[in-house]
């Protein structure tokens, strides 16, 4: 199904040598409308020649071409006859494996370079002949193979970038799928549309029509179980099973109380018998449960596996009350397929999105209709399902939900107290945003809107305690701490520059709306050394 996404269509190949970059190359083809796929440089070349790509790009790599680190790749995959491009360690590897000579230099060659491009016949056709690429490599090409010319160069590296149109191969030494490459698109297009000649037609419109047939006919009459979680990748799943199979399908959504405010019954108002979609769908209230089982817990990790396992629990429970069921529904995305080892199926199918599900719910097979796309192809095909936008941009948030944003104990109490910060936060940022837009569409403002700068914003209870004075009153109540970052990986992040009248006036709403709190802490901590959540 999804995963042949493939058949029938035009294909860029992405083999990776262990770059830190191997996903990020897939997205700017596909970015470019071709579909794009990333395979490890261990995937046979008879699988390659039956997708028929119409290119191949080589990615960089940790490893050195020669000596104890090289990598044993199969060396059919120079001989294809498919347009190549090989970037970094991948140029390197084209180099030597056609003739070259690649050679360690004295000192890496880090950052941002300035490229002199003396050729446009190919890959640098809508390049000038000064630009800046991003440079990453202690390794260089210091002869180009036989039969190739001599692109670009940078002040220190004589083989920036080559190419022998006859052998179809093409080799930049920079990066172009990373940002500061100036004309990094350009070069990429070029490569994929020019060069390999593909029409760049892939849409997600098309994707989402296909992948509705396709579960259809793997579906036939059996039925199908979701687990719902409210977030973007399991709702877009859930939907576009909805479309497919209505009501052979059941979605259970788990509600454990640790939601931001108002969210289950916005899940519930979208899923359930009122909404749109004629589907099953079961809401289980296991607030109660949860709390128990949290009660008196206050150690992060022992959170986080106390909600995974009640969770299984529960869905597990009411799998069983379902019957059987032949296939269980999973919002797994791309980057997860690629994060569980590349390839190896085994890794892929124990992949569990919603953070463990039961390996014996009595069911036959997985479908994971998701398992192709990235992120923003997920919302998307969302918005293309017509799932509402506040649904489909949602911020990630995380399985154990508020419970790693209550630092300590969590109690009802202190859940109540961080959703009404939480909602106030997230209101004001919306307001504040609309504005923003409404100014930029204007011609007052430019760039990214607040919220379209933010990669995660909410508010956290501190599980400290203060005085503080209330009209005559003292008081001593709680600090809650306001949290927002940019990041766009999630492994680094810095603290975003929300702007201070913003703040106070945020400030102010939690203070008086907001029942035993008396002060308002803002997270100026990047990523590392903090974390994005508390816990
Ligand atoms: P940290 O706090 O590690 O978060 O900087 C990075 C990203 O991961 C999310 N996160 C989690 N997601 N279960 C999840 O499903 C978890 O236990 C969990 N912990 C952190 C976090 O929201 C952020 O997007």
């Amino acid at each position: 199904m999804a995963e042949k996404m493939n058949e029938g269509r035009e294909t860029i190949l992405v083999i990776d040598f262990g770059g830190q970059y191997n996903q990020l190359i897939a997205r700017r083809v596909r970015e470019c409308g071709v579909y794009a796929e990333v395979h490890p440089y261990t995937f046979p070349v008879e699988e390659i020649r039956k997708i028929g790509p119409k290119g191949l790009i080589f990615t960089g790599g940790p490893n050195s071409v020669y000596g104890e680190s090289a990598l044993e790749y199969d060396p059919e995959l120079l001989k294809l006859g498919i347009p190549t491009l090989g970037i970094c360690y991948g140029a390197q590897l084209m180099a030597y494996g056609l003739g070259g000579d690649v050679r360690t230099a004295p000192t890496s060659e880090y950052g941002h370079a300035d490229v002199k491009v003396t050729d446009h016949a190919g890959l640098f056709a809508e390049v000038p002949d000064e630009t800046v690429a991003w440079m990453s490599h202690t390794d260089y090409i210091a002869k180009a193979p036989e039969g190739f010319r001599v692109t670009a160069h940078t002040e220190v590296c004589p083989v920036a970038a080559m190419e022998c149109p006859e052998k179809g191969m093409y080799a930049t030494q920079f990066h172009p799928e990373v940002m500061h490459s100036v004309h990094g698109t350009e070069i990429l297009r070029s490569f994929v549309l020019d060069i390999c000649g593909c029409a760049g037609d892939w849409k997600m419109d098309s994707f989402v029509e296909k992948t509705i047939d396709e579960i259809r006919e793997k579906v036939g009459d059996g039925k199908a179980l979701c687990a719902l979680s409210g977030g973007v990748d399991s709702s877009v799943a859930a939907v576009m099973m909805a479309k497919a199979i209505g009501k052979q399908l059941t979605c259970v959504f788990v509600d454990h109380g640790l939601l931001r405010k108002n969210e289950s019954e916005e899940v519930e108002a979208v899923f359930g018998p009122d909404g749109p979609y004629e589907l099953n769908f079961i809401r289980v209230d296991a607030r109660e449960r949860f709390y128990s089982k949290l009660a008196g817990v206050t150690e992060p990790e022992r959170k986080r596996k106390i909600i995974g396992e009640e969770f299984i629990r529960v869905f597990e429970e009411e799998a069983k009350k379902i019957g059987a069921v032949d296939f269980l529904v999973q919002g797994t995305i791309y980057p997860d397929v690629i994060e569980s080892g590349l390839g190896d199926s085994a890794t892929i199918k124990s992949h569990h999105n919603v953070g463990g599900l039961p390996d014996f719910v009595d069911f036959k097979e997985i479908i994971e209709p998701l398992r192709m796309l990235f992120k923003d192809e997920v919302r998307q095909s969302g918005r293309e399902l017509g799932i509402p936008e506040y649904l489909v941009s949602r911020q990630p948030f995380p399985g154990p939900g508020l419970a790693i944003r209550i630092i300590g104990e969590v109690t009802p109490e202190k859940i109540k107290m961080v959703q009404d910060a939480d909602y106030i936060f997230r209101e004001e940022v919306d307001i504040y945003s609309k504005k923003q837009a409404e100014e930029r569409e204007a011609g007052r403002f430019e760039g990214p809107t607040l919220k379209e700068s933010l990669g995660q914003y909410f508010a956290a209870a501190t599980n400290m305690q203060s005085v503080g004075v209330m009209g005559d009153f003292r008081t001593y109540d709680y600090a809650i701490a306001l949290r927002a970052v940019m990041t766009s990986d999630f492994m680094t992040a810095d603290a975003a520059k929300i702007p201070w009248e913003l703040l106070e006036h945020i400030t102010t709403r939690i203070v008086n709306e907001v029942d035993h709190v008396n002060r308002v802490l803002y997270d100026c901590t990047s990523k590392p050394p903090a974390t994005i959540e508390m816990e």
